[in-house]
């Protein structure tokens, strides 16, 4: 039975898989989930047992798009916009999904914007841009999730703070944030004004 088959509601049903559990079997699989007619698959091209080791196998994206009727969407190691070219070029999917290289880097996804996070992150000091994005990340959090669990929050915020002098102190700070004015807080804080 199609996905949509037992609802009156128009919403986007996908998938979101890998290649395998234990050993690819990307083809057999993305046909199995084409049976279920979802409006997308996206595939991040790793076994379920091999975690984040070992490079995502892109070529294992290539096959899914290959045998799939839905539109495939790559994941896996995208982490420059050259990558999500390549990535385009090499699988034939219709999209790419970005995981770990938008995490402290949300303007990934802002093409020239990629740029400017890359000047203002690689100096020896605190980039403004990290402190008003990380900000307003957590803003943007407790909007929509509220407090319960910001702890959600640690590991994004501890991606903002890389690459610069007294980093590893504040991303020890930030993994022990418990609301949005520790972080705050933490912000604020003298040696980070100069
Ligand atoms: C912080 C973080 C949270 C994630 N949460 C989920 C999740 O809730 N569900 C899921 O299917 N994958 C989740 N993933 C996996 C990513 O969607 C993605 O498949 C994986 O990181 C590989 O892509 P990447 O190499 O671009 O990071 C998460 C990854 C990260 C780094």
């Amino acid at each position: 039975m199609g996905v949509r088959e037992d609802t009156e509601r128009d919403i986007t049903v996908s998938v979101k898989t890998r290649t395998g559990y234990d050993k690819d079997i990307t083809e057999e699989w993305t046909r199995t989930l084409n049976e279920a007619e979802p409006d997308f698959i996206s595939l991040h091209a790793r076994t379920f047992k091999q975690a984040y080791e070992g490079n995502a196998d892109w070529e294992a994206i290539r096959r899914a798009a290959n045998v799939s009727k839905v539109p495939i969407i790559g994941n896996g190691d995208v982490k420059s916009p050259e990558d999500i070219q390549k990535m385009f070029k090499l699988t034939g999917g219709k999209g790419v999904m970005v995981g770990r290289g938008a995490v402290g880097k949300p303007w990934v996804f802002g093409g020239e914007g990629f740029k400017l996070g890359g000047v203002e992150t690689g100096g020896s000091r605190l980039g403004p841009l990290n402190q008003t994005v990380a900000l307003e990340h957590a803003k943007l959090y407790v909007k929509f999730k509220g407090e319960k669990r910001f702890y959600e929050m640690r590991k994004h915020l501890m991606g903002y703070f890389a690459g610069f002098r007294g980093a590893k102190g504040l991303r020890v700070k930030m993994s022990k944030v418990s609301c949005l004015k520790d972080v705050v807080e933490q912000l604020t804080v003298k040696q980070l004004r100069g």
